[in-house]
C-alpha cells in the first residue's frame, strides 16, 4: 500500500475528495464504496462543494455502503442511511435508486450480507472504495478477530466501538450493540481503496495496521494484502509511523501526485 502524509487534516480531507471526483469523472458509471464517521464529513462536504463548482456529474454513479446499524430506520437521525442522505446525498444529483446501503429494519438478518453482496455484483463490483478506520482497528464494523475472509454479515460491535459512537445518539444508551457490515474480504475485492485516516487517537492504530504484522487483531492490517490501497493521513495520524520520511519521499518523486504537491 502506499501511505500520504498531509500535513494538516484539511489538506488530507481535500486530497481524499479530490481523488473521488477524480475517479467519477474517469468513469462516470464508477461504483463506489462509502463510508460514515466523523471523519469523513469534511469529505463528504468537499465533494459537495466540487460537485457544484466543478459541475461532476453523479447520474450514472452507483454507491454501496460499509455498514448500518441493525434496527435503525433510515430516517433514524444515527442510521448510516441518514448520515449518507444527509451529508452527501442530497447535495449531488445522484439517483436514490443506485446508493445502496444495508437494511438495519432486515426481516432476515442472516440473509441481508448474501443479499447485498448479490447487489454488488449485480452493479460489477465496487471500483473504489472509501475507508475509515476505528480506534480498534476496524474497517467498516468488522471488529477484532475479524476473519480477513469474512463476507457481508450481522456482527456483535465491541464495547470499544459502542464507547466511541454512543456520544453520537441523543440517548448514549440507545446505540444498536449489532451491526451489518460488509466482510473484510468484500472489502479487498474493491479493484482500488482509499483510507483516510485523521488524528492523534488513531496515530497508535494506524501503525499497527500499516507497518505492523497482519493480525486478525487488526482488520485494517488486512489492506496489505490489497494491490492498490492507498492511505491519506494528516501529520497527527501519521506521527507513530517509522517509515514517515520514506512516505514524504514518495509523494515528492512519483508523478502519480504531482497534482498533489
Ligand atoms: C465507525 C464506522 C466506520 C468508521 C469508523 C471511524 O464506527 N463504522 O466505518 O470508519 O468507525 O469513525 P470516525 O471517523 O468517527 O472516527
Amino acid at each position: 500500500m502506499e501511505v500520504i502524509i498531509r500535513s494538516s487534516r484539511e489538506e488530507a480531507e481535500k486530497m481524499t475528495a479530490a481523488l473521488l471526483i477524480r475517479a467519477v469523472k474517469s468513469k462516470p458509471d464508477c461504483v463506489l464504496g462509502l463510508a460514515t464517521g466523523r471523519t469523513m464529513e469534511a469529505v463528504y462536504a468537499e465533494v459537495a462543494r466540487l460537485h457544484r463548482e466543478k459541475e461532476v456529474d453523479f447520474s450514472q454513479v452507483c454507491t454501496f455502503n460499509l455498514d448500518e446499524y441493525i434496527g435503525l430506520a433510515p430516517d433514524h437521525p444515527n442510521s448510516y442511511r441518514y448520515y449518507m442522505q444527509e451529508k452527501l446525498f442530497k447535495h449531488i444529483n445522484i439517483d436514490p435508486q443506485r446508493t445502496y446501503l444495508p437494511d438495519g429494519l432486515s426481516k432476515d438478518v442472516k440473509q441481508e450480507g448474501p443479499h447485498y453482496e448479490a447487489l454488488i455484483r449485480y452493479r460489477g463490483g465496487i471500483d473504489l472504495q472509501l475507508l475509515g478506520i476505528g480506534e480498534d482497528g476496524h474497517i467498516g464494523f468488522n471488529e477484532p478477530l475479524s476473519s480477513f475472509t469474512s463476507r457481508t454479515r450481522d456482527v456483535t460491535l465491541t464495547p470499544e466501538t459502542v464507547a466511541q459512537n454512543s456520544p453520537q445518539f441523543e440517548r448514549p444508551e440507545d446505540m444498536p450493540r449489532r451491526a451489518f457490515t460488509m466482510g473484510v474480504g468484500t472489502i479487498l475485492e474493491a479493484r482500488r481503496i482509499l483510507m483516510l485516516v485523521t488524528g492523534k487517537a488513531k496515530a497508535r492504530v494506524l501503525a499497527a495496521a500499516v507497518e505492523g504484522p497482519m493480525a486478525a487483531m487488526v482488520p485494517a492490517s488486512a489492506l496489505q494484502l490489497h494491490q492498490n490501497t492507498v492511505i491519506i493521513a494528516d501529520a497527527d495520524a501519521a506521527g507513530e509511523l517509522r517509515m514517515q520520511e520514506y512516505y514524504r519521499w514518495v509523494l515528492e518523486n512519483d508523478p502519480r501526485w504531482q497534482d498533489f504537491r
